[in-house]
């Protein structure tokens, strides 16, 4: 089990490079195999969900050639299969818009029942809605089965505003007949994204970014080259552990739209943050306030930044309360963060903060993805040693986190064992 071990307390200064969007990324990856012709991808994140994403499309037979770490090269006519099963691709979540993209193209997929970090029920009942809508027929037994004998163009109105049933949909309407509408469509910037590059090989989506997305389906795709958007989530992680630590950090290769909403509530609690065209560089040198957040689609405050906002107003001034809208039990890391002198207690959806001045050292575990990512922000505003267990969450979406970290100052390394993190400890006293 590979941990983190942390010695913290040191404002993190200096510049660092976001990567390619996960999410944006595995959208796109599995809408390339929809052409037969070759797709070039550029700025993809090397992380693990892309990676295994990867894998699942070369096991039915799809060829990916890696140009270099963030450029591969994709041909999906070499496709004999539309089944993935096997428990490597129940690791992530994204393993449905496979349905999506294969029942867009052949009119048939059989996909096992998608997995991801686990912080609610995460049902897929819209994602089924709109496939059926389009005339498919779907079959729920141990895989998630869609098939049709064409796809007709349907109008959806969406229960819920769902990033993942608007992408589905999206990619299956893409080669349906006809026209399709999707009311209460999610706006999330890797929804535009996907639509862009859908766009870019031939389809006709219009409205991403709105309410409402119109997808005129064509015959068929064809080929493209496309650069990945910046990934938000990684850029305001960064944005927040400049606050947290008290550092100085100019976060580079962002969409600063994008983070609007984060922006918001950093300069609402007293950081200094500089935006220029494709830079945010946040201050934080005075005390923080206290604050209320609540997490709602985009352009609201984003979900997948709820851990991080929680991590940092734990160390303000005040009582802040935070609402988690979109994810019935995403407060797991509150009991890692309680280890670490924090005060925050959960009531339902909603943490109630006592802000404390200082973290101490703890050794804590990563229970999902960007909840390890905001403990790890805590250990590095925390006085002494940390160790983080459970990193491989981390890895699923922040490309080389560590390497990151220690560019701006942090004494953070990655360790196998107990002897490991005293070689550290011995290191760093
Ligand atoms: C995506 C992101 C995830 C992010 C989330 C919300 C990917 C791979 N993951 O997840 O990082 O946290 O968006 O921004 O892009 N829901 C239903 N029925 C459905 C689908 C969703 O009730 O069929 C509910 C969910 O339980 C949740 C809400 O809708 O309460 C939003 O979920 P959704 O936007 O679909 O999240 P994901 O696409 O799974």
């Amino acid at each position: 089990m590979e941990q983190y071990a942390i010695k913290g307390g040191n404002p993190l200064v200096g510049e660092v490079e976001i990567g390619g969007a996960k999410n944006a990324a595995l959208a796109i990856l599995a809408a390339s195999i929809m052409t037969d012709e070759t797709v070039l991808i550029e700025n993809m994140p090397d992380v693990r969900d892309t990676n295994v994403l990867l894998q699942a499309m070369e096991s039915v037979g799809a060829t990916i050639e890696r140009l270099d770490r963030h450029t591969v090269r994709i041909n999906g006519s070499t496709i004999h299969d539309v089944v993935f099963e096997g428990n490597y691709i129940k690791k992530i979540r994204a393993s449905y818009y496979l349905l999506g993209a294969l029942l867009g193209k052949y009119k048939r997929a059989e996909v096992v029942f998608p997995g991801g970090c686990n912080i609610g029920s995460r049902p897929i009942d819209q994602h089924i809605k709109g496939f059926r809508a389009l005339g498919a027929k779907v079959d729920l037994g141990g895989m998630i089965s869609a098939q049709a004998d064409h796809l007709k163009g349907g109008h959806i109105y969406l229960d819920v505003v769902s990033v993942g049933a608007t992408i589905n949909i999206m990619m299956a309407a893409a080669l349906a007949e006809g026209q399709t509408i999707i009311e209460n469509a999610a706006k999330e910037p890797h929804v535009v994204d996907l639509a862009n590059f859908l766009n870019s090989m031939g389809a006709n989506i219009k409205g991403a970014g709105t309410d409402v997305i119109r997808i005129r389906g064509v015959e068929k795709l064809h080929k493209t080259e496309y650069s990945v958007i910046p990934d938000q989530i990684e850029a305001g992680t960064f944005m927040l552990a400049a606050a947290a630590t008290k550092g100085d950090i100019t976060v580079k290769n962002v969409i600063p739209k994008h983070l609007e909403s984060i922006t918001a509530k950093l300069m609402e609690i007293g950081c200094e943050v500089e935006e220029s065209d494709d830079a945010v560089r946040v201050v934080s040198s005075k005390p923080l306030s206290h604050t209320q957040v609540k997490t709602l689609p985009y352009p609201g405050f984003p979900t997948d930044m709820q851990p991080q906002i929680t991590v940092t107003l734990a160390l303000s001034n005040g009582s802040s309360i935070v609402t988690e809208s979109i994810f019935e039990n995403r407060f797991k890391y509150v009991d890692e963060l309680t280890k670490m002198g924090a005060s925050i207690k959960v009531e339902g959806s909603t943490a109630i903060i006592n802000g404390v001045s200082k973290y101490v050292g703890a050794h804590i575990s990563a229970p999902d993805l960007r909840a390890g990512a905001a403990l790890v922000i805590a250990a590095l505003a925390a006085d002494g040693i940390s160790v983080v267990d459970d990193v491989f969450y981390i890895e699923r979406g922040y490309e080389d986190f560590d390497a990151k970290l220690r560019m701006l100052g942090a004494q953070i390394e990655k360790v196998a064992d107990e002897k490991e993190v005293k070689k550290f400890k011995l290191r760093v006293s």
